[in-house]
């Protein structure tokens, strides 16, 4: 068995780390950055916080900020032209995984302009040169886009999100910065934060795990339990541990997969705009459940990480069903919905959510292969 792994070949952490950008671009001999973020961010300061650095280095940008949440094809085209006027030569995707995503698709098809329906990028689109180089700056603690060979797409017309995966697209610089992601509402920080532990589960329990990822997923799965509460309180020191969190875990799935939270929660994401992280949060302890026979020892670390010192030594079927319930309590404790209907789904949309379930890219990373009506009943069972 050969394991490919694919890491950033740089990245900065912690309070400050931004102030590296002008620094790090120089080395790489980049002269103008295209700062892709959303109108949000540009309102509330944070793309503030970057553009100062980069005025006090005297180094010229140009910012698009188009960016809507479930990014649309036409968001990705819309940027790829404004990239072509701006002149620049390298770009900063600065946001959440929304912005962040879009970034990538400009880049890809900057790049490889033979995919400019965008479209034709979903699942691993053959293509022939690397992305505009990417620095990805989170301000979310979630999707770690900022280290993943990942992004994610709407489809408007389908209304279907799909998943481009291709190490073309990987950042090749992330920074870490805390001080951005402090600035999140509450429900953004549990959302987002259920996306990182959603990322640190499936990315622990997918057949192509091993070693290395193991070694991530599970500590960043410790880290979480212990911090994703706290933070959702205001815990700055928390907050920042899942800044970290976050990110370790991209290391981890991006490399060895996921699985059908990822890919039931894309298409009620695709459907009805449902926020990805609030969509992995309902479904994460029913997937869970649905796959614990096929999770070996696994669940005995997820259930020691959230408090139990004796689920090493306890049967493997309670020890199973006691993870599976921490995780759902952990989702009713944070005040995240715990059905579908909560999120405005209706019995007619199931047949649809289980055609785009089915066949995302991410399903085929689940340890238990699951049929259309499997499905079907999952979403049911969330009415
Ligand atoms: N590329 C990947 O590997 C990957 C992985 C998981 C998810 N995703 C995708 O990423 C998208 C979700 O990204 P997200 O959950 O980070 O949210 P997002 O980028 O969609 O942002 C959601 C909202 O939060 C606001 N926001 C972001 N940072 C903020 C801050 N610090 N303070 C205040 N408001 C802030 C944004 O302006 C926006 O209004 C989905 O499309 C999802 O499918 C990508
Ligand atoms: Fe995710």
């Amino acid at each position: 068995m050969v394991y490919r792994m694919i890491f950033n070949q740089e990245a900065y952490f912690g309070r400050g780390a931004i102030k590296e950008i002008p620094d790090v671009a120089k080395a790489h001999g980049f002269t103008k950055a295209f700062i892709v973020t959303d109108p949000v961010l540009l309102e509330t300061g944070t793309v503030t916080k970057v553009t100062d650095v980069l005025d006090a280095a005297g180094m010229p940008y140009e910012i698009f900020s188009n960016v809507k949440p479930n990014p649309p094809v036409e968001c990705i085209q819309d940027g790829v032209e404004k990239f072509r006027s701006a002149g620049a030569d390298f770009m900063i995707g600065l946001g959440g995984g929304s912005p962040q995503d879009t970034c990538k698709g400009i880049g890809i098809i900057a790049a490889n302009p033979e995919f400019a329906d965008v479209l034709s990028l979903e699942g691993t689109a053959a293509t022939k040169n690397p992305s505009v180089p990417i620095f990805g700056v989170p301000t979310t603690a979630g999707t770690a886009s900022e280290t993943t060979i990942n992004y994610v797409v709407t489809d408007t017309a389908a209304k279907r999100k799909f998943v481009a995966v291709d190490p073309h697209d990987i950042p090749l610089v992330a920074f870490v910065d805390p001080d951005l992601t402090d600035t999140m509402p509450r429900g953004l920080k549990v959302a987002t934060g259920l996306d990182a532990l959603t990322h640190a589960i499936e990315g622990f329990v997918t057949p192509g795990a091993w070693e290395l990822s193991n070694c991530l997923s599970l500590q960043t799965i410790r880290m979480i339990a212990h911090n994703l509460a706290k933070s959702a309180e205001g815990d700055v020191e928390a907050g920042e541990q899942m800044a970290y969190a976050s990110y370790i875990t991209g290391m981890a799935y991006s490399n060895v997969g996921l699985g059908l939270v990822h890919g039931m929660a894309h298409a009620l994401g695709g459907l009805l705009g449902v926020a990805h992280g609030v969509a992995n949060g309902i479904l994460l302890a029913p997937v869970m459940e649905y796959n614990k026979d096929f999770t070996g020892e696994k669940y005995r670390s997820i259930a020691h990480a959230f408090g139990d010192p004796d689920s090493y030594t306890k049967p493997l079927d309670e020890v199973r069903e006691e993870a599976v319930q921490k995780i759902h309590q952990l989702t009713v404790d944070l005040g995240n919905p715990t059905t579908i209907s909560e999120v405005g789904a209706k019995e007619s949309d199931i047949d649809g959510l289980t055609d785009n379930a089915f066949k995302d890219v991410c399903t085929g990373g689940n340890p238990r292969k699951p049929t259309r009506q499997e499905i079907h009943a999952i979403y049911e069972s969330l009415m």
